[in-house]
Formats: structure tokens, C-alpha cells, sequence
């Protein structure tokens, strides 16, 4: 394994900001239509930044990873700003190679984030 590979197993096995949260001022939920798979974020917002996040919900060691990733990143974040991540911002923070069925997995975390945003 590769320290790219490593670090997603990790975060696949020790998912950072998993759960849900008391209160959270956006609840936005959404599903990969291939699997059927759902994906439910919770964020608390202050002074225009995330302060906080959870995400929940079954799905496989790869959307999971990067939902795990994806919170991180923009834990203390300008929503302004990440509005602008991209999707190749997020795979390639993964760093492993993703077969197209799997980007979809990957890119679950971040599309369910900016629908909720958009609402905020
Ligand atoms: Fe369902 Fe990856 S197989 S999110």
C-alpha cells in the first residue's frame, strides 16, 4: 500500500467527523444513484464559516474516506471558499486512482455539502 492508499484506509476505518450533531443549522442529504448508497451532512455555521460538521450514512470504504477528507478540509472554512472545491480538488487529495463508477462514490460527500450550502 501506498501512503495515498494508507491514508484512505484510515480515514475509511477511523472516520473523522462521523455522526450527527444537536442542532445543526444545515441538514443536507443525497444519494449515489448507481448504489442507492445516502450520504446526510450536518453543519454548523458561524460568522459566514463551518464550525462544525458531521456526516453520516451507510456507503463503501471510498465515500466514506472522502467524506471523512471532505470534512476536515472545510472544518473552520469560508463557505464562500468552499463553494469553489472542486471535484478534482477532492480526488486529488485522495491520491489513488479512481475507476469512473468509484469517482461517483468519492464525489457523494462533496455534492451533498454544496447542496446544503446553497440553502444556508
Ligand atoms: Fe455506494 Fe460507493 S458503492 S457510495
Amino acid at each position: 500500500m501506498n501512503i495515498y492508499q494508507e491514508n484512505v484506509m484510515d480515514h475509511y476505518k477511523n472516520p473523522r467527523n462521523f455522526g450527527k450533531m444537536k442542532k445543526p443549522d444545515v441538514v443536507s442529504k443525497d444519494a449515489n444513484m448507481l448504489c442507492g448508497d445516502e450520504i446526510e451532512i450536518q453543519v454548523k455555521i458561524k460568522n459566514g464559516k463551518i464550525d462544525d460538521i458531521r456526516f453520516s450514512g451507510p456507503g463503501c470504504a471510498i465515500s466514506r474516506a472522502s467524506g471523512s477528507m471532505l470534512s476536515e478540509l472545510v472544518k473552520g472554512k469560508k463557505i464562500s471558499d468552499i463553494k469553489k472545491i472542486k471535484d478534482d480538488d477532492l480526488i486529488g487529495m485522495m491520491g489513488i486512482e479512481l475507476t469512473p463508477i468509484r469517482r461517483k462514490c468519492a464525489l457523494l460527500s462533496l455534492r451533498v455539502l454544496k447542496n446544503g450550502l446553497e440553502k444556508a
